[in-house]
């Protein structure tokens, strides 16, 4: 029998979002549902509710979320009713070729429920952002989406890691390769930023080099462990970060905006040998134009970051344990928590550069 539910929807492209009654069904085979406990708001739920993903409206937003199964359906074995679960957009596969070739985070054949969420008023199928769906008091994802971890981690906290947390902190620690003793200059300090930063110090880097244009950004990215501060609008980033690393540049530098100046900066700032890691998404107009003779001229590696190539099942418990021991603070990623009816508001905040994150508790 399906549920009904209360969540917040996305109708149609721009118009604000609303809360909705939606219905849950049950689980089916390899499905579970899962009661949200806290839903972390991101700039691609925004995305999405302004067209910029594509045009499946209405879409069920909300997908940085933790909390508890409820119910599982035939076959599954890995989680349990009462289990509590961080939500992941990318359960692997694990039989495509990336899967097979030991890379799973560059799995193709990733998987969501197969069955549909609907609107209680009208039957129409709804779309839950990044197959997740969890601005809700509950929700149908595939069990492989479902990741156990340590119930003693506060819900607000665990969900963060789904999506932002785990895309910076994946970025230094799973991408750079960040090692101890290593210089690391991020550019960009919102909530992926810091959380590269976050990574970094946890690696064991010696200078962590923050660099946005917001001296509040700058000062918050010092409270997580940012160890040097570089206004990028006053000064220039890559001759900065080259003073402070003796004249090299950086062994890894990590671009988390996404424009065109953000990733040059990033690919001249870098030491000969060093490695830059592309956490920021950029738009599909924008270019970046390089003299080969530098291309060339330097190496190490120019990478991506795909969800700071994270292996949810391997990552989300290591990084909860760290959190209980107080070696990694989750906690300063909060900037406030809210209800379900806040959403809109909290696209606001978001947008003028106010909050890290703003999280929906349930
Ligand atoms: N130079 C340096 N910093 C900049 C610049 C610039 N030219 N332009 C913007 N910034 C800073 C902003 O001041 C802000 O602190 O970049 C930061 C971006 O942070 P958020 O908007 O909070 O975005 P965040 O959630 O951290 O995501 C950053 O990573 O995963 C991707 O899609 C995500 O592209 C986005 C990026
Ligand atoms: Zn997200
Ligand atoms: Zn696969």
């Amino acid at each position: 029998m399906a549920q009904e539910v209360r969540g917040v929807i996305a109708p149609g492209k721009n118009e604000p979002v609303r809360i909705e009654t939606i219905l849950v069904p049950d689980p089916g085979p390899g499905e579970a549902v899962v009661k949200v406990q806290a839903c972390g708001v991101c700039h691609t739920d925004l995305h999405y509710k302004q067209g910029g993903i594509n045009d499946d409206f209405p879409f069920l937003l909300g997908h940085e979320a933790a909390g508890v199964v409820e119910s599982v359906g035939a076959g599954v074995t890995d989680v349990a009713p009462g289990d509590f679960v961080i939500l992941n957009w990318r359960a692997v596969c694990g039989n495509c070729r990336a899967c097979r070739r030991g890379r799973p985070w560059y799995c193709f054949a990733t998987h969501n429920a197969e069955q549909k969420m609907t609107l209680a008023s009208t039957g129409q199928e709804l779309s839950p952002a990044l197959g997740i769906g969890a601005f809700a008091e509950k929700t149908l994802v595939a069990a492989g989406q479902c990741t156990k971890v340590d119930p003693a981690a506060s819900p607000a906290v665990a969900g963060l890691l789904g999506c932002g947390v785990m895309a910076g902190i994946g970025a230094a620690i799973n991408t750079g390769n960040v090692g101890r003793g290593d210089s690391v200059a991020v550019i960009g300090c919102g909530g992926v930023g810091d959380a590269a930063i976050a990574g970094s110090r946890l690696a064991g880097a010696e200078k962590i080099i923050a660099v946005d244009i917001d001296d509040r950004k700058l000062a918050k990215a010092r409270e997580i462990g940012a160890t040097h501060a570089v206004n990028s609008k006053n000064s220039d980033a890559v001759e900065a970060i080259r003073e402070l690393t003796g004249g090299f540049g950086a062994d890894v530098v990590i671009e988390a905006v996404g424009r065109p100046e953000t990733y040059q900066q990033a690919f001249y700032a870098r030491d000969l040998a060093g490695t830059v890691v592309l956490v920021g998404v950029p738009t599909p107009e924008m270019k970046l134009e390089l003299p080969l003779l530098d291309v060339f001229g330097r190496g190490g590696a120019l990478k991506s970051s795909w969800y700071g190539d994270c292996l949810p099942d391997r990552d989300f418990p290591m990084l909860i344990n760290l959190y209980l021991q107080g070696r990694l603070d989750l906690e300063a990623f909060v900037t406030e928590t809210i209800q379900l009816d806040e959403v809109e508001k909290a696209f606001e905040r978001m947008h003028a550069g106010d909050v890290l994150r703003s999280v929906v508790t349930l």
